[in-house]
């Protein structure tokens, strides 16, 4: 596998990708140097997917402990494409893909479509799989996972560096069974180089008191992507993500509280994105949409529009948020001010898109740094955005463009796993979430989880109804400057052990 031709190949490959992009002044792909790796594991030939990536053939020999290349038995009619889920790698004992790759951060993407292979049952795999040292899943049971996710297939998604764990020139891809009862799978394995600078800097800094040593991001981190939403969006497909970073942006809608999912809305059509630095931060269409909070000014005194993202608890998360202002009338600071709440703390007071970014039409995102309490199973994220009128801005509104969650490995035990999530209570399909027809699921979006909490508190928020409208145009309107009775910022208490940090803003 990963011979060298392969590599010589996928070196010609980025020389190739890297003049066209200088030719055609487009940044985009100045910022992915190396090549790319995808096997189409299990399968003897190599394939195009439908997004016309090609997927190699896998090479791993069947003597030596690797396993056997197996069909799937059924196709799913969700499956985006035959390549790579209709062909599987079936591991009874450890198996150890290695690649060759140069010292840098990647991507590995990890593809499983849970049905059964060679005769053995679906509910038979169990498994970890480690790489760089660290530990990525332990006791995966792909089949509840994608159950309890109302998903027919599964893409984890892991940032690595490739020089941790002592893997300096290579990266190993370890599976190993549970127990010899139980098996390994995988259906496809892709590596694809992300630029340096894309990871987060180290020394965060303190948004809200209490905390004066915020943890440092160490260089060789490994994150777990859990959430990647195109807010206010459409979902979008890996071909069509910036920096030839081949991500998959999902809607938001999903993770939205209660009724109150505000308004959301595409760029004015003479707005042009316009980025001050390497587009891969995200994709143009996804700072093109966003989500307000309405066009109602009182009505969005009135509650705060929230996303709750399940989480494994005991982690450190990433969450980075992306926003661009994107129409007019807004193009001068203090005209759209709000707060940007984390499980019920001021993450940030005071978000100002355009003094921060510049401009109409200039993206830039915000990281923050959030500590869960220790313990197993699955917490709640609640980000959370509220005017505010300190500054008596010109609307009473916020704004996000996209939403990114990443999970921290552990430094003490090298581990990013966490627990298979809960299966939804039988009777409990009745959330709005329940009602969505069968989905890809690409990053862990635990919504299943979330639906028993939006049953019970929709009615609370029947009153704004009114803000559902999608798809509207004017989001926002003029408003009386008079007082108002502002929220009170909490600090760092309330019922769960949280510290929020800000680590940076970067246009
Ligand atoms: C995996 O999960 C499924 C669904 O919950 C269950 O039926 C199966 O027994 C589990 N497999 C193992 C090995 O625990
Ligand atoms: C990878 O980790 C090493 C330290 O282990 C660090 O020196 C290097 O800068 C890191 N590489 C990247 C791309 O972050
Ligand atoms: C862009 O279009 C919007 C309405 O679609 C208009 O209000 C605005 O003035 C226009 N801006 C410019 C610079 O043309
Ligand atoms: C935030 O506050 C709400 C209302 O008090 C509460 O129900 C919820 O559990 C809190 N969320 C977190 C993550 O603490
Ligand atoms: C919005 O969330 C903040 C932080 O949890 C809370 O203090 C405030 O009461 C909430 N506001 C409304 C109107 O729900």
């Amino acid at each position: 596998m990963a011979s060298a031709a392969l590599l010589q190949r996928l070196a010609l490959l980025t020389v190739a990708v890297q003049l066209t992009a200088a030719a055609s002044g487009d940044t985009t792909a100045t910022s992915t140097a190396a090549g790319q790796i995808r096997v189409n594991c299990g399968a003897s030939v190599s394939a195009a997917d439908s997004d016309g990536r090609t997927w190699d053939r896998d090479d791993a020999p069947s003597a030596g402990g690797g396993g056997v290349a197996a069909a799937a038995s059924y196709e799913d009619p969700s499956l985006p494409s035959a390549v790579p889920y209709m062909t599987a790698r079936v591991l009874d004992s450890t198996y150890t893909y290695s690649f060759s790759f140069p010292a840098r951060r990647v991507f590995l993407r990890l593809y499983f479509y849970p049905v059964s292979y060679a005769g053995r049952a679906a509910g038979d795999a169990l498994f970890g799989v480690a790489a760089a040292g660290v530990t990525l899943l332990r006791d995966f049971n792909a089949s509840q996972t994608a159950l309890a996710l109302n998903a027919a297939y599964l893409v984890r998604e892991f940032s690595l560096n490739v020089t941790a764990g002592g893997g300096n020139g290579r990266l190993d891809v370890i599976f190993t069974p549970s127990s010899d009862a139980h098996y390994a799978f995988v259906n496809g394995i892709e590596i694809v180089p992300v630029p340096a600078d894309m990871a987060t800097k180290p020394a965060p800094t303190l948004a809200n008191g209490g905390r004066p040593d915020p943890m440092p991001i160490r260089a060789d981190t490994a994150f777990q992507t859990m959430y990647r939403l195109n807010v206010g969006g459409t979902p979008v497909s890996p071909g069509a993500d910036s920096g030839l970073l081949y991500r998959t942006w999902d809607e938001d809608s999903a993770y939205i509280y209660g009724a109150a999912f505000g308004v959301n809305y595409p760029k004015d059509s003479n707005v042009t994105i316009r980025y001050s630095s390497p587009p891969y931060a995200a994709p143009e269409s996804v700072y093109a949409t966003a989500r307000s909070m309405g066009p109602n000014a009182q009505v969005n005194l009135n509650y705060n529009l929230t996303w709750i993202l399940p989480v494994d608890a005991g982690f450190y998360y990433l969450l980075r948020l992306h926003f661009c202002e994107i129409q007019y009338p807004i193009t001068k600071p203090n005209q759209r001010v709000f707060y940007v709440y984390v499980n019920n703390q001021t993450a940030q007071a005071g978000m100002d898109v355009i003094a921060l970014s510049g401009g109409i039409g200039r993206p830039v995102f915000a990281d923050y740094l959030v500590v869960t309490a220790p313990g197993a199973g699955q917490t709640d994220l609640w980000v959370a955005l509220y005017p505010d009128v300190k500054t008596s801005p010109e609307y009473y509104d916020a704004i996000l463009n996209g939403l990114e969650v990443f999970k921290l490995q552990t430094y003490d035990t090298n581990s990013l796993a966490g627990p298979n999530p809960p299966l939804p209570a039988a009777d409990g399909d009745s959330g709005p979430r329940a009602k969505k027809k069968k989905r890809a699921e690409f990053v862990v979006g635990w919504a299943a989880a979330a639906g028993g909490l939006v049953a019970v508190l929709v009615g609370c928020f029947c009153a704004w109804a009114i803000c559902r409208q999608k798809n509207t145009k004017a989001a926002i309107v003029d408003v009386p400057k008079k007082p108002v009775r502002e929220t009170q910022a909490l600090g760092l208490h309330g019922p769960t052990e949280t510290y929020v940090f800000s680590v940076t803003a970067q246009k």
